[in-house]
């Protein structure tokens, strides 16, 4: 609504107008930015809860005297997943982090040691390979 605020206040020569009309508009795009990131982060999110989730299954079946084994990591790194041991974030490299650089199809080896877990910030050596469990 602000570009046509701002048309309307061009037709009516109000300098004043013009400048806050053009300065909401500056401040909805850079807060429509951070709504992108944040929903980026609530995507992420998503691999998280499933993993709990999991994990909360795994308890009930062997409450239930279901048994469960972990799931064999794989030996291709191009599909190993790893999991932060701090927030649960799981790395795929199917899918890479894009917004910190790394493209998709990038093995986690080949992450820069600098990288960090998009989530809560912990370290590349936070992160150990991921194994899904399935019942046995
Ligand atoms: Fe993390």
């Amino acid at each position: 609504m602000y570009p046509g605020f701002a048309e309307q206040a061009r037709a009516d020569r109000d300098g004043k107008a013009i400048v806050e009309f053009e300065a909401q508009q500056a401040e909805s795009r850079e807060h429509a930015g951070i709504f992108r990131k944040a929903a980026h982060n609530f995507g992420l999110l998503t691999h998280i809860e499933n993993h709990h989730a999991q994990q909360y299954t795994e308890a009930l079946q062997a409450l239930e005297g279901v048994k469960t084994s972990p799931k064999a990591a794989s030996s291709d790194p191009a599909t190993q997943k790893w999991i932060c041991r701090q927030c649960s974030m799981i790395y795929d490299p199917t899918e890479g982090d894009p917004d910190s650089g790394i493209a998709p199809g990038t093995p986690f080896a080949a992450i820069p040691e600098d990288w960090h877990c998009p989530i809560c910030g912990a370290s590349k050596k936070t992160f150990v390979p991921y194994e899904e469990v399935v019942a046995a």
